[in-house]
């Protein structure tokens, strides 16, 4: 299975911050925004990544992250030219994703738990598609389920004004390679974006979308606004210092993955020791 982690869009809830930086780029806790999707693709056994970008913001992620030999992972990049909707992803990554399975994880969203590996595990090869389903306070934000007594989803709505339930879509879709003409027959919604809730509805219809409850023991995290952005990074600093094990740490996913060697891990964490994240990556090894 392929994955791709969008990270364009414009980023305007984090204005002005994100005015000359891309959000993904931006700090949660002790490292990048996109470690933690990147982590979390790795934890799902995907190495092969295509990161999507704005094309101002490319250079600067090929910098950060390189072409991911030192992960035992593959990355590549293509660009959006504007923030026309998550299911583009989809057209943009056609060739990429070629006759696959493809993830779709957003470049600031971040899970955490026990079990998350072994669950992200499961849903690669859908027969159709595979998303999830996590209860919030706030389901109007975001595409929302609603599911019937069975527990079999009926509905997904985008940012209902209405939500008639509190579970909302995570940002983590796992499709079959059908995926890529769904979203080229799908047209703009009224915010002139290609939705990825119109591409679950599609699947829906056609009785081949599995919605899973993420449970609740799992942490669900976006980072979209001052708020969230800041409640992320105390997520993560309480974690780290607590436990002494790092989240979305892409270096660490590496070796416990077994992609990249025990001198190989080492020899990455090395020089970052002087920022305590490396110290805090050899502390796994213990
Ligand atoms: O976080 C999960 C939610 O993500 C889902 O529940 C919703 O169904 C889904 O539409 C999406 O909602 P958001 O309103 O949070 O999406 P947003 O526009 O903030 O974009 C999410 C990320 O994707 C963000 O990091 C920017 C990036 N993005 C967004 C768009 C629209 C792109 O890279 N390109 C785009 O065209």
């Amino acid at each position: 299975m392929k994955g791709i982690i969008l990270a364009g869009g414009s980023g305007s809830r984090l204005h002005p911050i994100t005015l000359a930086v891309s959000k993904q780029l931006m700090p949660v806790y002790n490292k990048p925004m996109i470690y933690y999707p990147i982590s979390t693709l790795m934890y799902a056994g995907i190495r092969e990544i295509l990161i999507i970008t704005t094309p101002t913001d490319a250079p600067l992620f090929k910098q950060l992250l390189g072409d991911g030999t030192a992960l035992g992972c593959q990355f590549s990049y293509a660009v959006q030219e504007a923030p026309n909707g998550l299911a583009e992803a989809f057209i943009i990554g056609e060739s990429f994703i070629g006759n696959s399975d493809v993830a779709l994880i957003l470049g600031d969203n971040i899970f955490y738990g026990s079990g998350l590996s072994a669950l992200l595990q499961n849903a690669k090869n859908p027969k159709g598609g595979t998303i999830f389903a996590y209860p919030v306070q706030d389901p109007q934000s975001y595409g929302v389920v609603t599911f019937d007594h069975q527990q079999k989803a009926l509905s997904i709505e985008e940012k209902p004004l209405n939500p008639s339930s509190n579970f909302a879509v995570p940002g983590i879709y796992f499709y079959d390679a059908s995926v890529v003409n769904i979203a080229k027959s799908i047209q703009p919604s009224q915010r002139g974006e290609l939705e990825i809730t119109d591409v679950n509805t599609a699947y829906l219809k056609q009785g081949k979308l599995n919605v899973q409850k993420l449970d609740t023991g799992i942490a669900w995290l976006d980072t979209g606004t001052f708020e969230s952005l800041r409640h992320a990074a105390q997520f993560v600093e309480v974690i780290e210092t607590r436990q002494g094990l790092s989240v979305g740490a892409i270096e660490l996913a590496a070796y416990e993955m077994g992609y990249i060697s025990k001198d190989a891990f080492i020899a990455l964490a090395k020089p970052l020791e002087k920022s305590g994240y490396g110290k805090n990556l050899l502390r796994n090894l213990q």
